[in-house]
């Protein structure tokens, strides 16, 4: 058994239409290619239906299933209700929704115009807000017990520099999933939220570490576990969070990230110490400790 094998039984998404925006590419897509696989019906939204169609048809053929594509602006409400209106015509009901989709790039927040704040902002916080909205109403009027999963980052809490307006935007979602899971709980709706670490893709390496980064910079050496993610790794996870396996979790954010936020510790500078000076470190505090039970 191995961290890249799917996780959950054969089925264990049976009779589930899950939404998944931003499920083109990236880890959506990923996230999209397992449900299907556990037997759920899958809608894929996000602005480019060319990369929609091209993802539909590759997973509908190596994996079989019902998969469809969708063309929609998580900033646009009237796209949104359309996804969903969509989705009901063609499999009955809808009971998931995974909150994927972003825009994000770094840069000095000096150097941003105003609108590249509110186009992050309008992205994430906005477009995962509406979307929620749209399936809370259609859940809590048809008394149907929906799942909400939502893809934050490690820094919606530790906040970071140089992408600021993302920083913000995925530290409200993290508030909105707690309120609403409480709100929500009496309708047997649940709001979870994964904080992935490192996760290579094509959208996130291209507007996050461009090669002139890349080249300075390697994961692998900051982070504990020493490797990125695997997909399949946060697919299980995602699943697993889907599925009526954790219907007794809400409001909850799990962290996976092969401990690269704990690196805030602060005695972790400490990895660099070798044997041979915590043996000498050792004699000295011994000696301090002996020394301070001496009378003065
Ligand atoms: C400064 C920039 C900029 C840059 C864009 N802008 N890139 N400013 N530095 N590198 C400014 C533009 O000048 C413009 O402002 C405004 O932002 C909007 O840019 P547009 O290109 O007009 O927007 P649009 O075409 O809508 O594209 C949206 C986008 C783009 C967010 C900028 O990157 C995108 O489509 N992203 C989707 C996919 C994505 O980002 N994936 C990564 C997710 S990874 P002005 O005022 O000049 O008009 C993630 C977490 C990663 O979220 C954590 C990793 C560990
Ligand atoms: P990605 O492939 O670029 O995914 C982003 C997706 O969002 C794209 O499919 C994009 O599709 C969609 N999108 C962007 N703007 C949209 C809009 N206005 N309306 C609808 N859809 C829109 O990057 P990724 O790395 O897989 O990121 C997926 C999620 O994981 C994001 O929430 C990201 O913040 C989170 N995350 C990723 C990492 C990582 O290491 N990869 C780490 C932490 C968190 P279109 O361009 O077709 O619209």
């Amino acid at each position: 058994m191995i961290h890249t094998e799917g996780m959950l039984r054969d089925d264990a998404l049976k009779n589930k239409t899950i939404i998944v925006t931003g499920g083109g590419t990236g880890l959506g897509k990923s996230m999209a290619s397992y449900f299907l696989k556990l037997g759920a019906n899958i809608v894929i939204c996000s602005r480019r239906l060319e990369v929609l169609e091209k993802t539909a048809k590759e997973l509908q053929e190596s994996i079989g299933g019902n998969i469809l594509p969708i063309e929609c602006d998580v900033r646009k409400p009237e796209q949104i209700e359309h996804v969903l209106a969509k989705a009901i015509e063609n499999f009955g009901s809808v009971n998931g929704l995974v909150n994927n989709s972003a825009g994000n790039f770094i840069s000095p927040t000096e150097r941003l115009s105003y609108k590249a704040v509110d186009v992050i902002v309008d992205i994430v916080l906005r477009g995962t807000y509406y979307f929620t909205l749209a399936l809370g109403k259609y859940w809590i009027e048809n008394n149907i017990k929906g799942t909400v999963l939502n893809i934050s980052t490690t820094y919606a809490w530790t906040g970071s520099g140089w992408v600021v307006p993302s920083a913000m935007a995925k530290a409200g979602v993290l508030a909105m999933t707690k309120s609403l899971a409480f709100e929500w709980a009496d309708h047997g709706i649940r709001l979870n939220a994964i904080a992935p670490g490192p996760f290579p893709t094509k959208g996130a390496w291209e507007r996050l570490f461009p090669e002139e980064l890349a080249k300075k910079f390697s994961f692998e050496s900051r982070i504990p576990l020493e490797r990125v993610g695997d997909h399949q790794e946060l697919a299980n996870l995602a699943a697993y969070l889907m599925s009526d396996f954790s219907a007794y979790m809400t409001g909850e954010v799990i962290t996976l990230d092969g401990g690269e936020v704990l690196a805030a510790g602060q005695f972790n500078f400490l990895k660099e110490v070798t044997d041979d000076q915590w043996d000498a470190i050792e004699g000295q505090i011994k000696n301090a400790n002996r020394n301070s039970k001496k009378p003065e």
